[in-house]
């Protein structure tokens, strides 16, 4: 079977998006549960979780799975860079009675390893960000029995991933709330929108495309599936379902956005990210250029966010949310996932009806 077959055969080709600090197991099985197709976050797992974690995910459901990992760089920073950093920070820890952290000695999960364990676990579908792998990467996995899906910002990054032999490829549209995944081109270039994204990724390619960014209920599923996209996935959409983990002053940013912005900061990981806008984005933009890259910066100001979430001050999370956020809706996961999908029905026999392909009632 191909990856466009296993899209195919989803119930609901609804794929719920990998999201450190607000998805779970819990979401990613509701979700396959119920006919579209849930994705653990593995990003951040250390390489020993990881197998135990796909194993995990293998007996609670015979429905097709992913697990995503993101290709963050090996750190080796300068540690007088680093300093200069944490001095930087040291007021935002000080305000909120936090102790600034001494340079770490890891600033994230060696990918090579990770990756050595996902490939001799062999989960179903395996998806990527920031990077792209090698041809040889992309086999192993293959041979393991795992489809493999490269996130793209750019055609040529989805030639990039089609170059390399992946089965799929994630077009990440600007909309899109949490990390970019650019890295071929500079952050400009990877702006775009997704039903541009979408549209030329498919005119591009042969591979199936997976639309990402803004899509929030029936009509954007209908909408990506119309531009030719053979799946969705959907992040934002999820943050306050039951089973994700946002945390209380997250949700609460997240249900009373209103007409505030969400904006791409390189502020709190060193790499773009799209969030609600607050008072750390906005006294850091000035300097935004100027802090380490990711994996760096995220490491630096992990224990800030979490004593920030600890002391209930959403002006200091990375209150990561996409372009469409005030459409989240609250509710259990598989409830809206097929609330969506019976939307996409009704929209789609709309159109027929408004094209007069269909029989109006
Ligand atoms: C809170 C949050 C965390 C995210 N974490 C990840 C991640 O760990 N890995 C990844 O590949 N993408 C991550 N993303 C990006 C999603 O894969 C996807 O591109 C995005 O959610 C789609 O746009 P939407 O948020 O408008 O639905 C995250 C997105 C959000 C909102």
């Amino acid at each position: 079977m191909s990856f466009a077959d296993l899209l195919r055969s989803l119930p609901i080709p609804i794929i719920q998006a990998p999201m450190v600090g607000a998805s779970t197991d819990a979401l990613a099985l509701a979700i396959s549960g119920a006919g579209g197709m849930g994705t653990l976050a593995a990003g951040v797992l250390a390489p020993a979780e990881i197998g135990p974690a796909v194993a995990a995910m293998r007996e609670a459901t015979d429905a097709p799975f992913a697990v995503n990992l993101l290709m963050a760089p090996a750190a080796s920073p300068d540690l007088a860079e680093v300093q200069l950093a944490l001095d930087r920070l040291a007021p935002w820890y000080t305000e909120l009675g936090a102790i600034v952290p001494a340079t770490p000695n890891q600033f994230a999960p060696n990918f090579e390893a990770q990756l050595g364990a996902l490939t001799a676990a062999g989960p179903p579908v395996a998806t990527f960000a920031f990077s792209v792998l090698t041809r040889p990467q992309v086999a192993a996995l293959q041979a393991a029995g795992t489809y493999v899906v490269g996130t793209a910002t750019t055609v040529a990054e989805a030639r990039a991933w089609a170059d390399v032999g992946a089965d799929g490829v994630c077009a990440q549209g600007v909309e899109a709330g949490g990390h970019r995944s650019h890295f071929l081109g500079d952050i400009d270039a990877s702006l775009v929108g997704t039903i541009a994204l979408v549209s030329t990724i498919c005119a591009a390619t042969q591979l199936p495309v997976i639309a990402a960014g803004g899509i929030m209920d029936g009509r954007g599923v209908a909408a990506a599936l119309a531009l030719g996209a053979s799946a969705v996935q959907m992040g934002t959409a999820f943050l306050l379902a039951d089973e994700a983990v946002t945390s209380v002053p997250w949700r609460r940013a997240v249900i009373g956005v209103g007409d505030e912005p969400t904006r791409l900061t390189r502020a709190f990981t060193g790499r773009y990210a799209r969030g609600i806008e607050n008072r750390f984005m906005r006294l850091m933009h000035g300097v935004q250029d100027d802090v380490p890259d990711y994996p760096v910066q995220n490491r630096l100001t992990q224990p800030l966010r979490a004593a920030a979430t600890q002391a209930d001050d959403p002006g200091m999370i990375s209150l990561w949310a996409g372009q469409g956020v005030t459409l989240a809706r609250p509710g259990r996961a598989a409830d809206l996932v097929r609330q969506w999908w019976a939307e996409a029905g009704h929209i789609a026999a709309e159109l027929a009806v408004r094209t007069g392909r269909g029989l109006s009632a």
